[in-house]
């Protein structure tokens, strides 16, 4: 164990304690969005979309994105933009650009960023 891997560590339990209680920006690439998306998505679309358990794909639970991502990111957009059952059009982000949406879309389902631009 070299000390450096300490300080990877140590380091990621620190970005941890600074976004909050939960951990889904430390595995799910919260890096690939801009400053503003990742807080739109923590004050807004993890309102419903970390909740178990009240019908709402969570982030990160891959069986459901799974079978979303059958549908392709532009479909998933149209649905997230034009709400879908209980999913209120914008996810209720009504400043949100469309740019802003479309990265937060693929950040909740999965879908690398890098193959879109
Ligand atoms: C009020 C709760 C709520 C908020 C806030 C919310 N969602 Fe959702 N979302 C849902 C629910 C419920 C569904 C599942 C709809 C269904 O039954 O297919 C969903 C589904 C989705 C889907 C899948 C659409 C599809 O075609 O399968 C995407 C993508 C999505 N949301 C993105 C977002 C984004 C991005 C945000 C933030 C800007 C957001 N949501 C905010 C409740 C919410």
């Amino acid at each position: 164990m070299s000390k450096a891997w300490w300080c990877g560590w140590t380091l990621a339990g620190l970005t941890l304690v600074g976004i909050g209680s939960s951990g889904w920006a430390e595995d799910s690439g919260a890096s690939r969005l801009t400053a503003r998306e990742a807080q739109v998505f923590q004050r807004i679309c993890a309102e419903c979309h970390t909740r178990p358990g009240i019908g709402v794909p969570v982030i990160g639970d891959e069986e459901e994105w799974q079978a979303r991502r059958v549908k392709g990111l532009d479909e998933l957009l149209a649905n997230a933009v034009n709400g879908l059952l209980g999913m209120p059009p914008l996810g209720t982000c009504s400043f949100c650009t469309e740019e802003e949406l479309r990265h937060l879309v693929a950040f909740l389902a999965g879908i690398p960023l890098d193959l879109e631009e």
